[in-house]
């Protein structure tokens, strides 16, 4: 296996022409591991401005972002978070920054469309996800933004949802493709996760019923006002471009088997396994066994790459192409994140 993935990769090497043109006021690197590569640009003098450097060499970040689906920014001098990220969101991308609809996870928005990381306690990791992947919407581009490392842990780590796909075991993988997807179950309530109104951004039930007849969405009222929906989604998207796999869903994450044992125990023990805040079966409804899951755990923990954050570092990822999670942490951390390039299912088809 090792030795086909190393040739996978230099045949894809063999195929990318030299980058030319360098401008002289960096450096280019390729950070990675065998499944995951990351293209470093780090500036060789510390007062240069990222959103005017960008901006006088937007020609050349769209091609390095073509080639490289993922760009990491280290050396420049700190961003005026709430002025220049959303400049450089715009500037980067076909577009203005993204409101973040349907959200998974808490978070705060800081300025218009740039908002805080998800707000997870600090001792809490962050299973690997491409953002949205739930949904049949989604951001083309994320890009985060570190005003604060912290003192230990709290990494991004990032994999490449292709080598994910290629790890992932032939049999799991063709299994979620015959069986039509991933079907993602949430019961909404004010005790437990965010509650409707919160993903839905409205109070209004008809409203809510509106949204779901439009996006294909199956919901049920309980009693007491909470929701329970059923939401059929990819588990792969095709690239038509290089005729590449992308794994991109979040099976993993939403299952319960995701939770500490404890708790998940806790939570079927007294509330049931159709109760559950979040759980995931196969698009027909049958259950994933927990040993295929944690395959694709795996896979994940395989291709996983990490690199250290350090004030004013700025990534910018191809939310397709790549997941990214967060590991635990110690002190205070600040990541901001904003999205772009609103890309939806009828685009792979
Ligand atoms: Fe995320």
């Amino acid at each position: 296996m090792e030795k086909k993935f190393q040739d996978i990769l230099k045949s894809e090497q063999k195929k990318i022409n030299p980058i030319t043109d360098v401008p002289e006021d960096l450096n280019l690197d390729i950070i990675r591991n065998d499944y995951t590569k990351i293209r470093l640009i780090t500036s060789k003098n510390k007062q240069l401005g990222l959103k005017e450097w960008i901006q006088t060499n937007i020609d050349f970040v769209n091609m390095l972002f073509e080639r490289d689906r993922i760009l990491l920014f280290k050396g420049f001098s700190c961003l005026i978070p709430k002025i220049d990220f959303s400049e450089i969101v715009t500037i980067t991308s076909n577009g203005k920054p993204l409101n973040y609809k349907e959200p998974s996870t808490p978070r705060t928005e800081v300025t218009d469309e740039i908002y805080t990381s998800t707000e997870y306690p600090k001792e809490q990791k962050i299973a690997q996800h491409n953002e949205h992947s739930y949904s049949d919407f989604w951001s083309k581009k994320v890009f985060f933004y570190c005003e604060k490392p912290s003192v230990s842990g709290g990494h991004t780590p990032i994999t490449d949802s292709r080598s994910v796909c290629k790890l992932i075991p032939k049999e799991i993988t063709e299994k979620f493709e015959s069986k039509g997807g991933v079907m993602y179950v949430r019961n909404f309530s004010d005790e437990m996760d965010i509650n409707w109104e919160v993903f839905f951004d409205t109070s209004v039930n008809s409203e809510v019923e509106e949204y779901c007849k439009k996006k294909n969405i199956k919901l049920q009222w309980r009693e007491d006002n909470k929701l329970k929906i059923f939401q059929i989604s990819q588990a792969i998207l095709n690239d038509k471009n290089d005729n590449d796999k992308n794994w991109f869903n979040q099976t993993h994450l939403f299952h319960y088997s995701n939770l500490n044992e404890e708790i998940s125990q806790y939570l079927i023990e007294n509330y049931g396994l159709e109760s559950l805040p979040r759980n995931t079966y196969y698009a027909d409804g049958s259950e994933i066994e927990v040993k295929d899951l944690n395959e694709i755990r795996e896979a994940y923990e395989k291709a996983m790459f990490r690199f250290d954050w350090e004030e004013g570092n700025f990534i910018m990822i191809d939310n397709v192409h790549f997941t990214h999670g967060r590991d635990s942490y110690e002190g205070d951390r600040s990541l901001l994140v904003s999205m772009s390039e609103e890309d939806s299912i009828d685009n792979y088809l």
